[in-house]
């Protein structure tokens, strides 16, 4: 790839608005792990732009002539999972009449993304890890081992340090995907850089309206829990709703956290947030996102211990 440095890379990155310094530094690591052949894990809070940073890794790297398999651990249920990542061959199991080829093979050349990925099952992901290691891999039901060669984007809305507390990643796949490690900053984080994404999304979707100083002020102030595409969704929400030239603050209608009610019901099952889920019929995963977006945490018990 030529002497370092050489060309003097674009400090952006497709499709990414934003001058903050946490987002420099952040186009500035994809541009140098894109051109390097290590895995990648990508961490932030949701609607911060994980999947773009993937899709820039994908495009600006070697593996851009194959194809980006976006896998979201999340959408598979465990009996499912390892047949699609794999493969099978015909015979495999019941109802397999035909060879299938899985997620895996499909990179070859190209880039895996596994979204969420503390949402795969861990025996998978210590399969996922072994081929990882050596590109070898076993279609279900085959006798010999295919090969796969592929670049490994991984992404999380959970810290590291949070995924492993919680069992929810092997360690061993953990320090494998996150040699390079790229932390997304959440919204509130970005400072004027929320005015430049307000602005920009303003640009695709107001017909003439303009923007009061009194909305941008709010919008400083807000937590942003759904991030950029939060943002976007307002944007988009205001352009629909108001038919005036100025957009000002009253005319939003943020929603009403309801941080309270969750916690009571935390608090009434002694904080099993399995049971929680269920009483709120909600996924655990889903929960989980919500109590991060709130804040919300099982407090501490007297005496200084950590209750778990
Ligand atoms: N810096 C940015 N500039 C412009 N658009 C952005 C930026 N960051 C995110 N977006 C837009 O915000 C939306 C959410 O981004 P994306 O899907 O990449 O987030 P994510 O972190 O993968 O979210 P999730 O954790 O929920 O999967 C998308 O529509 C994306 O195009
Ligand atoms: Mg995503």
């Amino acid at each position: 790839m030529g002497g370092r440095y050489t060309v003097k890379e674009p400090l952006t990155l497709p499709g990414m608005v934003g001058v903050h310094p946490r987002m420099r530094e952040l186009y500035h690591l994809v541009h140098r792990a894109a051109r390097a052949d290590v895995p990648v894990l990508v961490v932030g809070e949701t609607g911060t732009g994980k999947e773009l940073v993937a899709r820039s890794l994908h495009d600006l790297s070697d593996a851009r002539s194959g194809e980006f398999v976006d896998i979201n651990c999340a959408a598979f249920s465990d009996g499912m999972f390892e047949g699609e990542l794999f493969g099978w061959k015909k015979g495999a199991f019941t109802g397999s009449v035909g060879d299938r080829k899985g997620l895996v093979a499909a990179a070859n050349g190209g880039t895996l993304f596994l979204d969420e990925i503390c949402s795969m099952p861990l025996h998978l992901q210590a399969k996922l890890l072994r081929v990882i290691e050596d590109r070898l891999f076993r279609p279900l039901g085959a006798s010999s081992k295919s090969r796969s060669d592929f670049r490994v984007v991984a992404a999380a809305s959970m810290s590291p340090g949070q995924m492993l507390a919680e069992g929810r990643i092997r360690p061993d796949l953990l320090y494998r995907l996150g040699v390079i490690t790229i932390e997304v900053p959440p919204l509130r984080e970005r400072g004027t850089d929320i005015n430049r994404l307000a602005e920009w999304f303003a640009s695709q979707t107001f017909s003439g309206s303009e923007m009061c100083r009194c909305l941008v002020e709010k919008f400083k102030k807000y937590s942003w829990p759904g991030n950029v595409r939060e943002l976007k969704a307002v944007i988009q929400r205001l352009s629909v709703t108001v038919d005036e030239e100025k957009i000002c603050a009253h005319h939003l209608d943020f929603p009403r956290v309801e941080d309270g009610d969750l916690e009571t019901v935390l608090e009434q099952v002694r904080w099993d947030v399995g049971r929680a889920a269920r009483q709120l019929g909600v996924s655990r995963s889903t929960l989980y996102r919500r109590m991060r977006e709130l804040r919300i945490r099982r407090p501490q018990m007297a005496g200084g211990g950590v209750a778990d």
